[in-house]
Order: C-alpha cells, then sequence, then structure tokens
C-alpha cells in the first residue's frame, strides 16, 4: 500500500470503524426481514457479506443457533465483528473472514442463508444475485439490503449524484424482475425507514466529521473523503423521497 493509500485506510477505519453501522439499517430492520424468511435448518450455515464491524451480524447470530461467517474487505471491520462477538459470548459462532466479495472462494451449495446490508452494490446487485445463488444450498434463502430509486422521475441533481456513485441503480420494480429472473422465488422486501439512515449512521457520522477536519486539514485525499460523506448526506436530506434501500428477501428454489 502507498502511503496515500494507507492515510485513507487510516480515515476511512477513522470514520466507519467507530460509527454503530457502516450504512442505513437498524436491529428492527434485520429482524423484520428475518422473520420473512421461511423455516432454516436448526443450526443454519449462515453468510454475512460486506459484514462492516458486525451489527446485523450480532443481530443474526441472536436470532439463530447457526454458524456465522463474517466477510468483509477490511481489518478494521472485522475486528470491529470479533470485539462484539466476544462481548457478547458469541465468538464461537461468529467466525471472520478477509476477503473480497469479488473472489469469495467458498463451495457451491454451502450456506443456508446468505445475507448482505448495503453492501452488493459494490459488486453490482444483478452480479451478487448469480454469485449468491451458486453459494445458497437448494432451498437456502437470501436476504439483502440493495439501494434502488423508489420514483422513476428523481431530480437531475440526483441523478448525477448516483450516476456517478451507483450507475447500475435501479428501481424496486426492476430488481424485483431481476431477482425473479435471476431464478430466485421473492418472498416479500420493503422499504428501510428514513430513521434507518441517521439514527446509527448519518447522525453519528455528523458529529464526527468537525475533529476530522480539524485533525486532516492538511491532507487533501483526507478532506476528499470527508467531502464525499458531507456530499452523501446533503442528497440525502433533499433527495430521500426519491431513493433509499429495498430489502429484499429470496429463497433459491429447493429444486434448483
Ligand atoms: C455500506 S457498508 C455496510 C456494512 C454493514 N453491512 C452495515 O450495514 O453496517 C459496506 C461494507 O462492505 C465492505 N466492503 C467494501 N468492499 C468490499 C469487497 N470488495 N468485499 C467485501 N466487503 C467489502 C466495507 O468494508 C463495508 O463494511
Amino acid at each position: 500500500m502507498s502511503a496515500a493509500e494507507d492515510r485513507i485506510s487510516e480515515i476511512m477505519s477513522e470514520i466507519y470503524g467507530s460509527l454503530p453501522r457502516q450504512g442505513p439499517g437498524s436491529a428492527a430492520s434485520t429482524r423484520r426481514a428475518f422473520s420473512m424468511l421461511g423455516a432454516l435448518p436448526e443450526r443454519p450455515l449462515v453468510l454475512d457479506i460486506g459484514c462492516g464491524t458486525g451489527a446485523q451480524t450480532l443481530e443474526l447470530a441472536k436470532l439463530t443457533n447457526g454458524h456465522i461467517t463474517a466477510l468483509d474487505v477490511f481489518d478494521w471491520a472485522l475486528d470491529g465483528v470479533s470485539r462484539k462477538a466476544s462481548a457478547e459470548g458469541m465468538y464461537e459462532r461468529i467466525h471472520t473472514t478477509k476477503q473480497s466479495m469479488t473472489e469469495m472462494g467458498f463451495q457451491g451449495k454451502t450456506f443456508d442463508l446468505v445475507w448482505s446490508e448495503g453492501a452488493l452494490y459494490i459488486m453490482g446487485f444483478e452480479n451478487a444475485l448469480n454469485s449468491c445463488r451458486f453459494l445458497l444450498k437448494p432451498g437456502g434463502f437470501l436476504a439483502a439490503s440493495e439501494l434502488c430509486w423508489f420514483r422513476d422521475d428523481p431530480p437531475d441533481e440526483a441523478r448525477a449524484f448516483f450516476r456517478m456513485c451507483y450507475p447500475e441503480m435501479k428501481t424496486v420494480t426492476d430488481n424485483v424482475q431481476l431477482i425473479n429472473s435471476s431464478g430466485y422465488l421473492l418472498l416479500g422486501h420493503f422499504d428501510l425507514p428514513d430513521r434507518d439512515w441517521w439514527d446509527d449512521y448519518y447522525t453519528p457520522m455528523s458529529k464526527l466529521l468537525p475533529a476530522l477536519r480539524e485533525k486532516y486539514s492538511t491532507l487533501p485525499e483526507a478532506l476528499a473523503v470527508l467531502d464525499e460523506n458531507e456530499e452523501e448526506m446533503e442528497i440525502h436530506r433533499k433527495y430521500s423521497e426519491w431513493y433509499g434501500y429495498e430489502f429484499f428477501i429470496s429463497r433459491r428454489p429447493p429444486d434448483w
């Protein structure tokens, strides 16, 4: 890693590592999505992709008696999961793996449940649906929140922002079609409420930013990361009516 990449990694760990979550979501939404799954085996094998510091990983460990593999690319995220797992006495049922979701090294048909909150956009939702189907046992479940357009008439500023950050972003209806055409049975879906963006994510982040601006005032690459976060929050303040996260709960058919 170059010195500049080191600094970016340090600031990302400082911003995101200290937040309760690394993206929109809540324990209530995790539980709601879980309640929409069908029956799982007594001790399911669960994969949590892009786990961050593990807010939903720990919730899943409470909701099942299973074994959870928490996958992320950053050490600071996986260290956070391990710390929480130890603190909650769940160390034996949660193990972390440092892998990119674009090159996951698991065998096909391994998991009863694949979970991912706010992370599959990194490989693109369509690509993710195919990768996750490969990893699921027949009859296994996929629960994932995905950034979607809620309306098909977004204002130019919002459209331009997401054209830059997530050009593949689709409407909820288009993602429902994609899930069906990717061979899944869709069990249900719901919008994350707006408080899921603020309570554990943007509000604590906005409290951190002034001190970080001061600390990194001479590092343009660090300030650029802070600027991006401020811009993202501003876009959300203005345009949350047009987009948000949709939680999709699907199943790989038992006979497929
Ligand atoms: C928006 S955060 C969501 C984190 C967590 N699921 C949550 O809701 O709090 C996306 C996560 O994906 C991770 N990530 C980024 N690129 C990745 C990759 N190529 N493979 C696996 N994880 C990745 C990030 O480190 C981050 O933890």
